[in-house]
C-alpha cells in the first residue's frame, strides 16, 4: 500500500511539475457524461420544455440567454464546451466560459482571491473550478449544503422552545 502511494505522489510531481495548481477532472462528475452516448443520435438544436428524461430536473436561472444552450454548449459536439469565440474547450476548463462575461472573477480566482484552494503535497495545490460552487445553470446558490445545526441535548427533535 505504502508503495503504491509512492508512486503515485511521485508520478503527479514529474506530470506537474510546472503546472502547481490543479483542477480535478470533471468529465468523471458531471452527470450524464459522456453526452455523445445520447446525442449523436439527437439532432434537435432548439431545446423544448420542460426538458425530457434525462434533463428533467435541470433549473435555468442565470443571465437572459441561459436557455439558449449553445451559447455554452457545442451544438455538435455536446462532450465540449464552447465560447463566443467558436472555440471548442473541454468540460475540465469550463472556467474560461465565465470569466467572458464574468472578467473581474478572472485575475481573482487566478490568485486565490475569489473561490478556494486546497493545499496537499508540496507544492501542488487543489484549486476549485466555478463549477465546483456554482451551478452553470443556476449559479446564485452555492451547490453545496450547511450541515444541520448542532442538537442541544436538551431538545427533542421537532420540540418548540
Ligand atoms: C441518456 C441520453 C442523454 C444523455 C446522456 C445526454 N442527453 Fe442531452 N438530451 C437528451 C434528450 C432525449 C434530449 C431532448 C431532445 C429533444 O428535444 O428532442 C436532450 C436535450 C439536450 C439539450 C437541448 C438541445 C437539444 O439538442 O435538443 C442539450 C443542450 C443537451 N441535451 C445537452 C447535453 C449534455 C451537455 C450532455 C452531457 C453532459 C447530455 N445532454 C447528455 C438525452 C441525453
Ligand atoms: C452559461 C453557460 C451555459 C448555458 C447557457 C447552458 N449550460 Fe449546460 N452546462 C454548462 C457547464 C459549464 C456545464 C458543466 C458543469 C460541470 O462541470 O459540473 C454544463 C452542464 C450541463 C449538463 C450536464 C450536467 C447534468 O446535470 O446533466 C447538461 C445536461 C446541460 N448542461 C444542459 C444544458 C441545456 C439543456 C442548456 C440549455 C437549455 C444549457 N445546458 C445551457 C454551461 C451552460
Ligand atoms: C454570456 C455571459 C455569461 C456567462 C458565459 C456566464 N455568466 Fe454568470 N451572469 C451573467 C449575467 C448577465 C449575470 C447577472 C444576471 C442577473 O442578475 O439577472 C450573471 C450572474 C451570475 C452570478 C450571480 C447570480 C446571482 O443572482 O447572484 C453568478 C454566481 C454567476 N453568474 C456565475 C457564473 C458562472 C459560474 C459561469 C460559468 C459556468 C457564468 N456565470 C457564465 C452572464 C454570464
Ligand atoms: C469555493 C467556491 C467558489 C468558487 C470556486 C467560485 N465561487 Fe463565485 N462565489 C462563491 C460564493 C460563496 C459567492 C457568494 C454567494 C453567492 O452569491 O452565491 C460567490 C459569488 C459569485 C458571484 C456574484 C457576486 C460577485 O462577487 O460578483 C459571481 C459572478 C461569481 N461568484 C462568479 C464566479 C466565477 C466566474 C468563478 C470561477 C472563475 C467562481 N465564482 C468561483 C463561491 C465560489
Amino acid at each position: 500500500m505504502m508503495m503504491i502511494t509512492k508512486i503515485i505522489v511521485s508520478l503527479l510531481f514529474v506530470g506537474q511539475a510546472l503546472a502547481q495548481v490543479v483542477i480535478d477532472d470533471r468529465t468523471f462528475s458531471v452527470p450524464n457524461f459522456p453526452c455523445m452516448k445520447c446525442h449523436s443520435e439527437i439532432k434537435t438544436s432548439t431545446p423544448t420544455f420542460p426538458l425530457p428524461k434525462p434533463h428533467e430536473d435541470l433549473k435555468f436561472k442565470h443571465m437572459e440567454d441561459v436557455k439558449n444552450c449553445k451559447l455554452c454548449h457545442d451544438q455538435n459536439d455536446r462532450d465540449k464546451l464552447r465560447l463566443i469565440n467558436e472555440k471548442k474547450i473541454s468540460f475540465n476548463d469550463s472556467h474560461l466560459l465565465c470569466i467572458q462575461c464574468h472578467g473581474e472573477k478572472g485575475p481573482d480566482f487566478r490568485s486565490g482571491a475569489h473561490g478556494k484552494q486546497v493545499g496537499s503535497w508540496e507544492g501542488v495545490k487543489h484549486r476549485y473550478t466555478c463549477v465546483e460552487c456554482h451551478n452553470p445553470h443556476a449559479p446564485k446558490f452555492p451547490q453545496w449544503k450547511a450541515d444541520p445545526p448542532p442538537i442541544h441535548p436538551n431538545r427533542k427533535t421537532g420540540a418548540k422552545h
